[in-house]
Parts: C-alpha cells; structure tokens; sequence
C-alpha cells in the first residue's frame, strides 16, 4: 500500500480525527455557534494565520468553513474582500452580526463542502482554516483550487488543539498523543506532494490556559471537549479537575494549573496551471 496517495488512509485519519460520535452535523455546529464566536477572538491563531497568508493589498478571500467569521471578519477590517461559506447557519449568524459590530461587510453563502460550488464567486486565496471536515480530501483540495486565482492555505491540527487536550484524555485512560493529533495533516501533506502540489509548511503555535468564572464552569467546559463516555472516565476527569484548578483571588476565577502546547499546521500552495496538473 502507497500511503503518498491511498485515498483510504486519508479516511481513516479522518474518521478518527472526528471519532464515530463527534459534533460534525449542522445541528451541532449550529449548538456551538454562540459559543464559539466568542472563545476565538481571544486567540493568537488568527494573527498569525493573517501573517502566514501574506495578502497584498487588495487580494480578495474565499474563507471556506469560515464558522463565526474569526479569519473573515478581521480580514474585512484588513480591507480584503471576503467570500464566507460555511454548512451552519448558526455560524453563518454569528458572521453577520460580528460583520456588523465591526462595521464591514463579508459575503456569506450557506454551503457545505459536499454542495454544488458552481455558482459561488472565486478570490485570490481560497482558505480552509480549521475547517476540513470532510472524508474527501482530494475533492475538497480541488473545489478549493477551483475557487482560488492564486494560491490555497489550509490548516489543521499539528499537536493539541483547543477541543484535545492530551493531560485529559490520558487522565481518562484513552490513548492520546501529539502523532495521532497530526495523522490528519501528514496524510494531506502526503497527498499534496503525491499529486504534484508543493505545499510550503508553517506552524501556528500559542499557549493556552483553562478558564472559566467558576469551578463548575471549568468542569462542564472540560466534560464538553474531552466528552467522558461513561462513569469511570466522568469520573477521573473531575478528579483532575479539581487537582489542577486554581483560584484567582482578586476575581474569582478559575483556571487549570498548565498550559497546553497549541499547534495548528498550515499548508500554503500555488493554484496548479490546470494542464500542467493532469499533463503531469
Ligand atoms: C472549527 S470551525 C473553524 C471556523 C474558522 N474557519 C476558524 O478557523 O475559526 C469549523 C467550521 O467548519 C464548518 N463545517 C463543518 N463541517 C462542514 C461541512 N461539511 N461543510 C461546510 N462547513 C462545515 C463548521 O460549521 C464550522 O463553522
């Protein structure tokens, strides 16, 4: 088997990236919307997202996946035109209203990767930041390249993300590490070379901290990303909970004792000349 281009090793990276129950539908997309939108703009992933995209003035974005508008919105106030498509139309409400509060404008189209793109405008840069989640990576790679003059960038997990926390899912006992974190972006990587792409590659790295107003916050937000799945995994994750938590005393509130090592891999390539691509 050629891993550089089985399509199947890609599904399987895939398939365990989002686990057999995960939150991957419309609906729950839609539940985190609110949630969301406010949780990303307290970090430093979109700053250096901009800085890996190097836009020239008056480049325009196709922001696929672009979930509350976290890449769309702060690219607008940059004065790059924006297309954003997302499948949630919670998300897609919460871009509205953050595109409102800053006073720009970004089109949004309610679209999944799976949909009919046909008739949706092209940019500069088709970006897909954080937001491939689809068991077809070849076909989302090339609906990307059909929407992008100039270049595409996508980004992936390349070690802990926000939403795995390895402290926590080992706590539970599950076999947790930084490779099985990164198995979804070596199989793009492996595939983009294979098919003749050159990808240039960077690393979006930032420390984060668990917070929340109180211990019972704190604990539901841990449940709600490391998802117990029953009463002896709920339980080991309380206990470390309680063993990390802290107490700011001048506000109360609480956050865990470590910090977590962030990473997100970003991928930027060159939009193959068509013929050059399948003469290859
Ligand atoms: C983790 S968020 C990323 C949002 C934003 N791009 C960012 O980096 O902050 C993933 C986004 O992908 C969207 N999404 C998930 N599956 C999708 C699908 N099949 N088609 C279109 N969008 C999808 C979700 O609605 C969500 O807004």
């Amino acid at each position: 088997m050629d891993l550089l281009v089985d399509s199947a090793y890609w599904a399987d990276a895939y398939r365990r990236a989002v686990g057999e129950d995960a939150p991957g539908t419309k609906k729950d997309w839609d539940a985190k919307a609110r949630g969301f939108a406010h949780k990303s703009r307290r970090s430093s992933y979109i700053d250096q997202l901009v800085d890996l995209l190097a836009l020239e003035p008056g480049e325009n974005v196709f922001d696929m996946g672009a979930g509350s508008g976290t890449l769309s919105i702060p690219l607008a106030q940059r004065g790059h035109a924006v297309v954003a498509v997302d499948f949630s139309p919670g998300m897609l409400g919460e871009l509205a209203a953050g595109a409102r509060e800053a006073g720009v404008e970004v089109s949004a189209f309610e679209r999944s990767w799976q949909d009919d793109w046909t008739d949706l405008p092209c940019a500069d840069v088709a970006v897909a930041s954080r937001s491939l989640i689809t068991d077809d990576l070849a076909g989302a790679c090339a609906k990307l390249e059909s929407k992008a003059r100039s270049r595409v960038a996508v980004t992936m997990p390349g070690g802990e993300t926000p939403m795995v926390d390895l402290r926590m899912l080992r706590t539970m006992g599950r076999p947790a590490s930084e490779q099985e974190q990164r198995r979804g972006f070596v199989a793009a990587l492996n595939y983009l070379f294979a098919s003749g792409r050159r990808p240039s590659v960077s690393h979006i790295a930032y420390p984060r901290r668990w917070h929340a107003p109180s211990r019972k916050q704190l604990l539901e937000a841990a449940e709600s990303t490391a998802r117990p799945q029953d009463a002896a995994e709920r339980d080991a994750l309380r206990r470390f909970v309680e063993r990390h938590a802290t107490v700011d005393a001048e506000t109360g509130e609480c956050a865990l004792d470590y910090e977590q090592n962030i990473v997100w891999s970003c991928m930027i390539w060159p939009v193959p000349e068509r013929e050059a691509r399948f003469s290859d």
